[in-house]
């Protein structure tokens, strides 16, 4: 793979720039956010009341933990504009999710909002190995969801030529992609192997692409995932993180020279990580939950947003900014089966370390009696067809699942292609415990 290490001198100032300088930006833009929070935002006046802390009762960055959690309720209970902090004709675009239950929420960002994603989307492609010039296929969905458009912008602020493919379509995403000759993929990594899949069904060889590297996120995957990746398309794999609530696609991003975990671009985003039940602030290095609070956004501020995810704060490496270790899932998404713990990227390592199985899989929650079950349904890799060959496949990762972590379940090995596919952000748990 090519060395992609972009120049220290095309890098933002403050990427590299000492702790202190950093740490003192840092505590002027949390002071100007908690006021602008406080000032403009209902809900945030009255949580800080309820608590009685006021935005000046912020002295250095560490006195954040005195003020008040977001979660996505407050931003449900405020649906749809309740949570902006400017008058409504300033916004200038709307972003939402659907969430998996219930109501959605929408998010809004005013022109400069809209200027300061893009330059963080930018820093972002340059740090996985973008310059300008290259092409970019873009295979995150164009709609409300951030992806498509967040990567969009960025692409084009870094100087960058964009196919605004979105998501779908797969066999034109393969036509594209020989056709344009693009340099990078940005698309959800699930939805990458369907297009590999794709690429081996018109006989394209992934290997013969001119992709040189692809930025996944939008949604957990393991650093087996990123061997496979690279090893099938002959291409650099990096981490690209982001929520909606925050910003979209672009909160951190992995550096395509070191590839150890996620910088946070921290002049804009100042993470925390807490202990999840009891909401105290951890020392960086401890997992727990990340928590975001905004530095610069002006129509939708967020002070110590809960994001749910699941990882730690590491140091700086190929730049000082901290970094954050791949996120190994969300609170929401941890099973709990017979008291044993597990996330579905547990199961994704144990998987691919199994050559005639595909990353393609589901987890199928059921009640058997009283107690919880799970069966894992992974599919077998095209030249994987004797069924023979599949039991015994079946029957060494029941085992290694016991080994592992420690559980039973059962596991089916099934045709290629019989796991429905998703287009963005994989679903990998069907929970059909209740009713
Ligand atoms: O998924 C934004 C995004 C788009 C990020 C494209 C990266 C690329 P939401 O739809 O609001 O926004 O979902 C946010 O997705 O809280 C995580 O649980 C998960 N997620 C996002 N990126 C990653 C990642 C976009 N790199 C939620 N690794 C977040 C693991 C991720 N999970």
């Amino acid at each position: 793979m090519l060395d992609l290490t972009p120049d220290r001198a095309d890098l933002d100032p403050i990427e590299i720039a000492p702790r202190e300088e950093i740490e003192a930006l840092q505590l002027q833009r949390m002071h100007w956010t908690l006021n602008h929070a406080y000032r403009n935002v209902p809900h945030y006046r009255q949580a800080f009341d309820d608590l009685g802390i006021h935005p000046d009762d912020l002295r250095q960055l560490s006195d954040l933990r005195h003020f008040p959690f977001t979660v996505k309720n407050d931003l449900r209970d405020t649906y749809p504009f309740g949570m902006f902090a400017v008058p409504r004709e300033q916004i200038r675009r709307l972003h939402g999710s659907s969430g998996t239950t219930g109501k959605p929420i929408v998010v809004g960002y005013t022109q400069n909002d809209l200027d300061m994603w893009a330059d963080v989307v930018a820093r972002s492609i340059r740090a996985a190995g973008g310059r300008p010039g290259m092409r970019v296929h873009n295979a995150y969905g164009y709609g409300l969801f951030t992806g498509g458009l967040g990567l969009h912008a960025g692409a084009e602020r870094l100087g960058c030529t964009v196919i605004p493919m979105s998501a779908g379509q797969t066999e034109r995403q393969v036509k594209l992609i020989v056709d344009f000759e693009p340099d990078i993929i940005v698309v959800t990594p699930s939805y990458m192997l369907s297009i590999v899949d794709e690429m081996e069904r018109q006989g394209v060889d992934p290997r013969s692409t001119t992709l040189k590297v692809g930025i996944f996120g939008a949604e957990p995957w393991t650093q087996d995932m990123r061997r496979e990746i690279e090893e099938r398309l002959d291409m650099h794999a990096v981490d690209i993180y982001g929520l909606s609530e925050v910003i979209g696609p672009g909160v951190s991003n992995e550096t395509v020279e070191t590839k150890d975990g996620l910088h946070i671009w921290e002049d804009h985003f100042y993470p925390e990580v807490i202990d999840p039940v009891t909401g105290e602030v951890l020392p960086d290095g401890e997992k727990g939950e990340l928590v975001f609070t905004s530095l610069t956004k002006e129509a939708f501020p967020v002070i110590r947003y809960r994001t749910r995810d699941l990882t730690r704060l590491l140091p700086g490496t190929a730049r000082t900014m901290r970094r954050m270790e791949k996120i190994t899932g969300r609170s929401d998404d941890m099973i709990i089966l017979r008291g044993v713990n597990l996330f579905p990227s547990q199961i994704e390592e144990i998987l691919l370390g199994y050559p005639g199985l595909s990353a393609h899989f589901q987890l199928v929650l059921t009640k058997d009696g009283r107690m919880d079950a799970m069966a894992v349904q992974v599919e077998a890799r095209p030249d994987y067809a004797e069924t023979g060959e599949r039991a015994t496949a079946a029957e060494q990762v029941r085992k290694r699942i016991k080994d592992v972590i420690g559980v039973t379940t059962t596991v089916q090995v099934l045709e290629p292609f019989a796991i429905e596919r998703s287009l963005g952000k994989a679903r990998r748990i069907i929970d059909q415990r209740h009713g």
